[in-house]
């Protein structure tokens, strides 16, 4: 079969589209023809390697996938469209979920055929199409995890950083669809008129304003309800400043570092709370699933490249240049 497959970490030049070992079967497990795969910025973190996670080379990377059943098992028959929910039972002490395709023992999507625990399998649901199905068992049910986090309701105003990103974008999706008031960032004019599009009531451009001091004017100085962060080092200052009394902010990702400088002060005297979100369970990706047909709502699709443009890809999500989920069509 054809995969895309790393050998070692580095930029995306280590990504090889080649002939390679379908997998057998195993005990428990499915097989899946792998039809579409969406990139999500964990391939990256993979890809290039992080200090301490460790992955077993040769690696198969992908963990949105969305396929056809080779053989059938229990309820589900041969050639049922399905989704693969992507989190394994963890094996190391203190964190919940290894996950398909990233730093686990699993090999992902970027790859005709998959093998993945059966448990794992979740029917399609027919509202989506084969594209849509692979964008949701990631970014999606992030999003969906951290607004019910959140605890807001309808009229609470949410702050969504990176709105052109799979989180941001599926947050706002999503932040909309309950009603809350939307705040969201971009970082070149180019993207204003979409993030507007997706529903979000303001949005700041980062390359021209200040983000703290819009976010208060707009706020009348109060502040929001909840932040959704998944950028990490250089946005958790401004995160925590712009919370109201008792504020929300729920962050789930690093993308410009690991490490941040707060003002715990500021923090603790609005009597503010921060909360981690790690995927979601595989029965909010069921309950995702029927909130998006009943609210018909469609994931934003950025673009579908090829599997063995691959790295143009992931050229293009390191760039930053999408809105929405990049998909990969894998099956020929
Ligand atoms: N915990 C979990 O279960 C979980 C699940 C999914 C994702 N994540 C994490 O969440 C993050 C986002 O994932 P993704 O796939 O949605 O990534 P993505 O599509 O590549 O988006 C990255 C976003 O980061 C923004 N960004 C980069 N530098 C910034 C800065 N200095 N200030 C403000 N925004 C900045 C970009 O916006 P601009 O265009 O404005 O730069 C872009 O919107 C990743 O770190 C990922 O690992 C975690």
């Amino acid at each position: 079969m054809k995969a895309a497959v790393i050998r070692k970490h580095g930029g995306p030049d280590v990504l090889s589209y080649e002939e390679i070992n379908e997998p057998q079967t195993a005990n428990g497990h499915a097989i899946v023809k792998v039809d579409y795969c969406a990139v999500n910025h964990l391939d990256i973190w993979v890809r290039n390697g992080l200090p301490g996670k460790q992955v077993l080379f040769p690696h198969i990377l992908g963990c949105d996938i969305s396929g056809t059943l080779v053989e059938g098992f229990g309820k589900f028959k041969k050639g049922d469209k399905v989704v693969v929910y992507p989190a394994i039972q963890s094996d190391v002490p203190r964190t919940s979920y290894s996950i398909i395709g990233g730093f686990g023992k699993y090999h992902g999507g970027y790859a005709e055929l998959v093998q993945v625990p059966q448990k794992n399998i979740v029917k399609k649901p027919s509202w989506f199409t084969d594209i849509e199905a692979c964008a949701l068992n990631i970014s999606y049910l992030t999003a969906w995890n951290m607004l019910e986090r959140s605890r807001c309701k309808k009229g609470d105003t949410v702050f969504i950083w990176g709105a052109n990103s799979g989180v941001g974008s599926a947050a706002i999706l999503l932040a909309k669809a309950r009603g809350f008031r939307i705040i969201t960032v971009v970082s070149n004019e180019n993207k204003i008129g979409l993030a507007r599009k997706l529903g979000a009531h303001l949005v700041i451009d980062r390359s021209k304003s200040d983000v703290m001091a819009e976010t208060l004017k707009h706020t009348k100085n109060q502040g929001v309800d909840a932040v959704i962060d998944h950028v990490g080092a250089k946005t958790w200052p401004t995160s925590i400043e712009i919370l109201k009394v008792g504020g929300k902010m729920i962050a789930c990702g690093t993308t410009t570092g690991g490490e941040a400088n707060v003002n715990i002060r500021a923090f603790y005297s609005k009597e503010a709370s921060i909360t981690g979100a790690y995927l979601g369970t595989k029965l909010q990706l069921i309950s995702l699933h029927k909130f998006m047909k009943s609210n018909k709502i469609r994931p934003i699709i950025d673009s579908v490249f090829s599997l063995k443009d691959v790295k143009l890809a992931h050229q293009k999500m390191e760039e930053s240049a999408q809105f929405g989920k990049i998909i990969l069509k894998v099956s020929r």
